[in-house]
């Protein structure tokens, strides 16, 4: 699915272009799809609520995006499904009864939802799929290097084993949903790195990503396994590390494992300064989701030399092939870098992190 290098350079520069009003919204040549003006109202599906990042980074700033792009006069219409993919099927129905423009849809089951990306598409509503590939006729897809996230977790993993590193050493995976095809990506990146070098002596994939899945899951894994024989951990996401961790001390261990996550959530990062979560998977919020606003509005409004440059990529989903996507890249975040990720971003800031609770363990880290 990853065969493609992103131009990041190029396409910025067309689009700085395009922001100084060289190209309009009426079109940039024969080829325009019809066009639109500033009302632009999107409609964005977001899969769920145990993970903070949807209603707290990428709902908001689409929004504050498309305001900006459409000086404040186009809309967006929410609906998250709390991970019930029946739930999102009517969410997207009730956005194509209400003719909305073009719709940013975050599948909770990327399969299940092909048949209401066809409806949509029916009634003349571009769909662009939002960080996980929806299957069906979708226009375009933005999403983060989903293989790379999973390369980068277990490649952390391995460093903190360090170079004693032997391949009895015994992890457990606890992999992200089925029914969602990152976590398929990310379990993929991550094993193309693990294989051969420790056992896997576990490995599960968690219904709707819940951490209370993940607790058990680790539960049976401890129990299998043995508390002291678990030389580290992969969690896919960090509510999932949450999990794995309760786990862990419940069974008593005092001396936690290296553990893996993901999203930079702000309890997984203070995790980390406390040294009880190895690492996380920064993906900057920002990148994804302005982007995401700018193929919206481009698309409606038939700026297609714009959108062509915002997506230069090209995967395939099993339904759809050479989809013209944006690909974003992700950076692992441990104790020392986590100035120049989150905090260089204005995600949160260093007294967010370290409140009272953490202060001593930011002040050890140098975290000021
Ligand atoms: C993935 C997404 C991650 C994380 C996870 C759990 O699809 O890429 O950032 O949010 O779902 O919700």
């Amino acid at each position: 699915m990853r065969r493609i290098a992103i131009s990041v350079a190029s396409s910025t520069l067309i689009l700085s272009v395009a922001g100084c009003g060289v190209l309009d919204a009426t079109g940039d040549g024969a080829s325009a799809s019809p066009t639109k003006g500033d009302d632009v109202v999107v409609g964005l599906l977001l899969p769920e609520k145990a993970n903070s990042r949807y209603d707290k980074f990428d709902y908001p700033i689409i929004k504050n995006k498309v305001a900006e792009l459409t000086r404040k006069h186009g809309k967006v219409e929410y609906a998250n499904a709390d991970a019930s993919a029946t739930r999102q099927a009517d969410q997207l129905q009730q956005m194509i009864d209400s003719k909305v423009d073009v719709i940013l849809l975050d599948a909770v089951d990327s399969h299940a939802v092909a048949d209401g990306v066809k409806k949509a598409k029916d009634a003349g509503i571009p769909v662009i799929a939002y960080d996980r590939l929806a299957e069906g006729p979708i226009d375009a897809y933005i999403s983060f290097d989903n293989e790379l996230v999973g390369e980068v977790q277990a490649r952390t993993l391995l460093g903190a084993l360090g170079s004693g590193v032997d391949t009895s050493d015994k992890i457990v995976m606890v992999n992200g949903s089925p029914t969602d095809p990152n976590a398929k990506q990310f379990k993929q990146g991550a094993l193309s790195e693990l294989t051969g070098k420790v056992t896997i002596a576990d490995s599960f994939d968690t219904p709707g990503w819940k951490p209370e899945n993940a607790e058990s899951e680790m539960a049976g894994a401890i129990a299998k396994i043995g508390k002291n024989n678990i030389a580290a951990v992969y969690a896919a996401n960090d509510g999932m590390a949450g999990g794995v961790i309760k786990a862990l001390k419940n069974a008593g261990v005092t001396d936690l494992p290296p553990i893996t996550g993901q999203d930079a959530e702000l309890d997984a990062v203070q995790r980390v300064v406390a040294g009880e979560q190895y690492m996380s998977v920064y993906k900057s919020y920002p990148d994804e989701a302005e982007a995401a606003a700018q193929m919206a509005v481009t698309k409606v409004q038939g700026k297609d030399i714009q959108f062509d440059a915002l997506t230069q990529d090209k995967v395939d989903s099993p339904t759809a092939k050479d989809i013209p996507s944006k690909l974003v890249q992700v950076s692992a975040l441990t104790q020392d870098n986590i100035k120049d990720t989150v905090v260089a971003d204005g995600i949160y800031s260093v007294g967010d992190i370290c409140t009272a609770k953490y202060k001593a363990a930011c002040s050890a880290i140098g975290l000021k």
